[in-house]
Order: structure tokens, then sequence, then C-alpha cells
């Protein structure tokens, strides 16, 4: 155990584990050094790498650029491959929509849509909106202000002093409604609460509400319930607040739509998208902007006052181009939908455990819960790291997942989220859920032991 601490760098996981070391990829899996493949259900970490490993036609894209000029004095000059790519990604967002930018990281999309909220709502004369409406078990990113705009408690704690600035209001989350709690009083009461907590913080100080679509990481592909992000838009309408969808997961396909939010009949003020933009093949994020934000811009020739070193870089550009080809050219979102419908078909297998208490995503973006009861749903303690275990053991069979804890309350939930590249066929996943089965059927032989 300590010899990966002496022979490994990397800080950031678990510094009790040797990791297996990477070679390669091609299409959906991974080889690592002593040549064993891994069926890579996440995708990257996680729904990155939608397109696959090794597609020889990004790789030949970011070449050429890169021998062209890959990086801009971009406070002197723009690009054709910049511009073209921008366009597209406007293209790409629902109608409506009409500037884009590109940053490198998630983290910095979404923080870059809420300053832009922020500066929309100077322009239009109102300098007192500042707050920042987001929620519980969700997550923005890894910057201090984007922890503190999401809500996910373990990742939250070390920096607590420096956070707790904006409201947060509960996910919504159907399987643990309130007990006799109907689906459509269940929405009213989530909706109730959100314009609660706009009235108590003062609305005419409220800038922008924040969510994702379908959350990720933090509770294991937890979609909302029907109604719901109609009621959102409602009353973000009534108090003059921005909707900003958080894509870094959900985009680009992984829901089967363009953007997540649009399965949800609605369509938002700002888009971040991050993750599978470029397929893992460059550090590459977007923000982007529909014409009602855009206008007062416009209007008055106000910049927005971002700018990092690498935005709009050429390189992440001509990468961007080359996904969006693909995505077209092989009908990549529309296979999403379809791989996603044939996948959750085959996770619903998974409730012969009794340890499985949900099974629920949209597209290729599924997830599981597991519980102790399945009638009371209670969690399993969360000292027995049981999704880190089924993430570890799955991972020795040649499947990687994307396990998580904390849906419940932040602490206690164990989920594991299951993100495959869209070329996935169905004999692989196929060998996803027969391997997830496999870990749960050994777990719960330990369990037994366990509660004995
Ligand atoms: C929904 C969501 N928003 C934001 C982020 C932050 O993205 P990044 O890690 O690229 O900074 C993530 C990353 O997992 C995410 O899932």
């Amino acid at each position: 155990m300590i010899k990966s601490l002496i022979h490994s760098m990397i800080v950031c996981p678990d510094m009790t584990k040797d990791y297996p070391k990477i070679e390669y990829g091609s299409g959906v899996y991974l080889y690592d050094k002593q040549g064993k493949r891994y069926l890579d259900g996440a995708a990257g970490s996680s729904s990155v790498s939608n397109l696959g490993y090794g597609r020889q036609e990004i790789i030949a894209a970011a070449t050429e650029q890169m021998s062209k000029v890959a990086v801009l004095p971009t406070h002197a000059f723009s690009a054709e491959v910049v511009e073209r790519y921008l366009d597209r990604l406007v293209n790409f967002a629902p109608e409506g929509f009409k500037r884009a930018w590109t940053v490198m990281s998630g983290t910095e999309a979404v923080e870059n849509a809420v300053k832009l909220a922020l500066q929309y709502h100077q322009l239009m004369g109102e300098p007192n909106r500042y707050k920042i409406i987001s929620r519980w078990n969700t997550y923005h990113g890894n910057s201090v202000f984007m922890l503190d705009i999401g809500g996910m408690k373990a990742r939250r704690e070390a920096y607590s002093k420096w956070l707790n600035n904006f409201p947060h209001i509960s996910p919504a989350y159907s399987y643990r409604k309130p007990e006799g709690m109907t689906e459509e009083e269940y929405v009213l009461s989530l909706l109730k609460e959100f314009e609660n907590t706009i009235i108590e913080a003062d609305p005419e100080t409220v800038a922008a509400f924040v969510a994702e679509p379908v959350v990720a990481a933090a509770m294991g592909a937890v979609p909302p319930p029907e109604g719901y992000f109609k009621g959102i838009r409602r009353i973000c309408d009534k108090y003059g607040i921005l909707f900003v969808s958080d894509e870094i997961l959900s985009g680009f396909g992984r829901t089967g739509k363009n953007f997540g939010i649009s399965n949800f009949g609605v369509k938002p003020d700002i888009i971040a998208a991050g993750k599978g933009i470029s397929g893992g093949y460059f550090p590459l994020s977007a923000v982007i902007a529909s014409e009602k934000v855009v206008t007062p811009f416009v209007d008055t020739k106000s910049p927005f006052l971002g700018g990092h070193t690498f935005a709009c870089n050429p390189v992440g550009a001509a990468v961007g181009n080359c996904v969006l080809d693909i995505i077209e050219r092989e009908q990549l979102i529309q296979r999403s939908k379809e791989m996603g419908d044939i996948f959750l078909e085959k996770l619903r297998g998974l409730y012969e455990y009794d340890i499985v208490g949900d099974v629920r995503g949209v597209g290729l973006q599924c997830g599981i819960e597991l519980v102790q009861d399945r009638e009371t749903k209670e969690p399993f303690p969360k000292e027995l790291l049981l999704s880190k275990k089924i993430g570890e053991r799955s991972i020795q069979k040649g499947v990687v997942l994307y396990p998580g804890r904390g849906s419940v309350d932040g602490v206690l939930g164990d989920h594991i989220m299951i993100t495959p590249p869209f070329i996935i066929d169905e004999e692989q996943l196929e060998t996803i859920v027969s391997t997830v089965k496999d870990c749960i059927e050994e777990v719960s032989v330990e369990l037994k032991q366990f509660t004995k």
C-alpha cells in the first residue's frame, strides 16, 4: 500500500491504492500496462469519452490545427476555425441562443455562466441582483465559488469557512419524496419551497437559479419529476431570475437530446457545457447564451468580463468541430437515446436483488441506488463504503463504473452512475449489467455476514 505513495505523485484520488496504469484506449476499451482490458462504462470521469477512445480523425484535426496555430493572442485576434465553431455551438443549442465562447473546464463554464447572469442584471439596471439559488446534492464544479453554489456536503466541508453565501433548496428526488405524497403534490411542494426561498432572499437580489437537468455524480442520474422544470421556469420568469442549465455532464447527447434540459420542455437562459463537448480529446467547455441575455451586451457594446488565457482556443475549436461532425454523421445522439432505453431495461433486471432500491436515468445517463431495505429505503451505513467496494470489484472484473455516495442527504446513500460511450453496443451493455450483477451478488453475501 505504502508503495503507491512512494511510486505515485498523484495526490487527489485514494492515497491507499495502487492504480492500474493505462497505456492506451480504443473504442469503448482502455488497456493497462499488463494488457488487461477495461470496458469504460463511465466514459472517462464521467461522460467525457462519448465518442470512444482512439478516434484518429479527431487526433488529425487537433494536429493539423496545432501545426497551423495552437494559441491566439485573443486580445488582438480571432480565427476562422473559432468563429465557425462558436456558430455551430449556437446552432446546436435550442432555438433563440445567440452567442457562445469556450473555456477549458466545466467549473470555469458554470462560473462564467453565473458571472454572465450577474453582469446581465447590472446592464439591465438591477445591480442589486447577485444571489444565486441552487440545490443541495448537486455538483457545479470544484473552485471555491462553484463549491459554494454546488450542494455536495462532503466536498464543501473542508472549505466551510469560505462558503455559505447563497441559498440552497431541496433536490427534486422522486424516489425519496415524503411518504404519502403524490408526484404532483411533491412537485408543488418543491416549487413552493423555491418561491419561498426567493421571497425570503428578497426577489430583487436574486440573479440566477442553477441546476443540473439530470443530477449526476452527487445523486447518480436522478431526473426531475414531471412538470418540475416547467414550474421552475415559470417562477424564474415571474421574479426576473435567469435560469442556468448546467449541462456539463448531461449535455452533448448524453441524455438522448443535444442538451439534457430539452427532455423537460423548457429553455434555459444560459447553458454551460463541458466534458463530452470535446470527447475528451482537449480540455474544452463552453457557455452558450440566449438572445435575451446577449441583447443588453450588444446594445450597450459591453464586453463580458470573462477572459482566460485558453478561452476560444483554436485547437479546442478544431477538436469541437470534428466532434460535432462525428456526432452528426454517426447520429450519435439518437444512438444515445436508443442504447439508453435498452440499457435502462437491462438494468431494471437488477431489481431481482433486494439491495437495488432504484434504477433511473435518461438516455445513456443511468444510475442505481442501493438500499438496506427496499420497503423503508433505508441506506447502508456510510462506513461500509458499499458503492466504492462495488466500483473497485467491477474494475477488477474489467468494467469501469462511476460509484458515488451521499444521494440521501449528502452523507448517506450509495449510488452507481453508468455513462458509457455512445458507440457502445448491446453486447457490451450486457457485459456491464452482468458485471454489476456479479458484484452485487458478491457484496450481498458479505453483507449477510455483516448483519449476522
Ligand atoms: C454537472 C457538473 N457541473 C460541473 C462540473 C465541473 O466540471 P470540471 O470537472 O470539468 O471542472 C462537473 C464535473 O463533474 C459536473 O458533473
